[in-house]
C-alpha cells in the first residue's frame, strides 16, 4: 500500500535490519473483490509480523488482512502475529443502542480464526476490547511522539494537555506525564443517534496556556472543533491537537483550522492527509514488537 512507502520500509530496515521485509502484492477484480499475494516462496514458520493498517476503505482493508494472513499459512508460517497500526471499527465496542452488533469483537475473533496468535495495535480506542481477542494482545501507545515537536522552546508550566473526554483522560495523563506537563479533560456527550457532539469545560482552567488536545481518532473533526473553540473561550493563547489515527474525513481539517487550531500532529498510522504534521510511530513500534515475539 502505499501508505507503506519507501522511506517508512527504508526506517524499519535501519532500526531491525535483522528483519526481512515482504510487500504483498493487491489488485481489485472488476466485481470488486480483493486479490493479495505474497511474492515469496515459502515463510518461517517461527516469526511472521503482517503489517497492514484498517485505513478507509477499511472493510477492505479488513478482508485483505484476513487474506495476507491465510496466505502465510499457506506459505508454511505457523507464529503468526498481526500489526494493526489503526485498528478499525474500535468505536463500536458495545452495544449502544439495542439491535446494534459489538463490531470490534468481530474483528479480532475474526483474526483470530484466520490464524495470527499475536496482535499488536496502536492506541486502540478503548484497550479492554483487546481482551476479545483470544490470542495475546498489545496496545502500543507512542502517544508521547505526537506531542515532541512541541516541546523544546516552551517551559514545562506553559504547556497543557487537554483530553476532549473522560474516555481519553487516560491518554492525556499518560502523554503529560512523559513531559512533566499538566493534564485536565473536557466533558464531552453524544448522541447516539443523531451523533451531535456537546462539550462542556467543566470549568477548568487554561488562561495563558498552549493547550495540546489529545485524542486517538479524528473523523469529522467535529470533537476537535468544538473543544477547541472552548478552550480558547476559557482564555488558552494556542491550541494544538495531537492524535493518533487522523482519519481526517471530508472537510474536518478545514473545519479544524476555522476553529483556531495552530497545527494538527499525528502518529503515521493511517495514509498521510494534506496539513498534517506525521511523528514516525511504526519503527518505534516494530521494534518493540520484535522485543515482545
Ligand atoms: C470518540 O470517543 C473518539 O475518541 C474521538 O473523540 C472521536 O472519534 C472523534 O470523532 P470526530 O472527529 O468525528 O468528532
Amino acid at each position: 500500500m502505499s501508505w507503506l512507502d519507501d522511506a517508512l520500509i527504508n526506517n524499519i530496515r535501519q532500526d531491525a535490519p535483522e528483519l526481512h521485509i515482504i510487500k504483498a502484492q493487491y489488485k481489485e477484480f472488476p466485481d470488486g473483490e480483493s486479490y493479495v499475494r505474497l511474492p515469496v516462496e515459502a515463510l518461517d514458520p517461527d516469526e511472521t509480523v503482517i503489517l497492514q493498517t484498517l485505513s478507509p476503505p477499511q472493510d477492505k482493508s479488513f478482508i485483505q488482512l484476513l487474506q495476507i494472513i491465510d496466505a502465510a499459512l499457506n506459505l508454511g508460517a505457523d507464529k503468526i502475529a498481526v500489526f494493526t497500526p489503526y485498528m478499525a471499527y474500535a468505536r463500536q465496542d458495545k452495544v449502544f443502542l439495542k439491535g446494534e452488533p459489538v463490531s470490534i469483537r468481530l474483528l479480532l475473533t475474526s483474526i483470530y480464526a484466520a490464524g495470527a496468535r499475536f496482535l499488536f495495535t496502536i492506541d486502540i480506542h478503548n484497550p479492554d476490547s483487546l481482551s476479545l481477542f483470544p490470542g495475546k494482545s498489545y496496545n502500543l501507545m507512542p502517544t508521547h511522539l505526537a506531542v515532541k515537536p512541541l516541546v523544546g522552546e516552551r517551559s514545562n508550566k506553559d504547556i497543557m494537555i487537554i483530553a476532549p473526554d473522560k474516555g481519553a483522560l487516560q491518554r492525556a495523563k499518560m502523554t503529560a506525564e512523559a513531559f512533566g506537563f499538566e493534564y485536565d479533560y473536557l466533558d464531552k456527550q453524544r448522541d447516539r443517534i443523531t451523533g451531535e457532539v456537546i462539550i462542556d469545560d467543566r470549568g477548568i482552567s487554561v488562561r495563558d496556556k498552549t493547550v495540546v488536545i489529545i485524542d486517538d481518532i479524528i473523523s469529522t473533526g467535529g470533537t476537535i472543533a468544538l473543544a477547541t473553540k472552548k478552550l480558547y473561550a476559557k482564555g488558552a493563547r494556542d491550541v494544538y491537537v495531537a492524535c493518533s489515527h487522523a482519519l481526517l474525513v471530508g472537510d474536518s481539517y478545514v473545519k479544524i483550522k476555522s476553529s483556531g487550531v495552530k497545527e494538527i500532529f499525528s502518529l503515521n498510522t493511517l495514509p498521510p492527509k494534506p496539513g498534517v504534521t506525521y511523528i514516525d510511530a511504526i519503527t518505534w513500534s516494530v521494534k518493540r514488537i520484535l522485543e515482545s515475539l
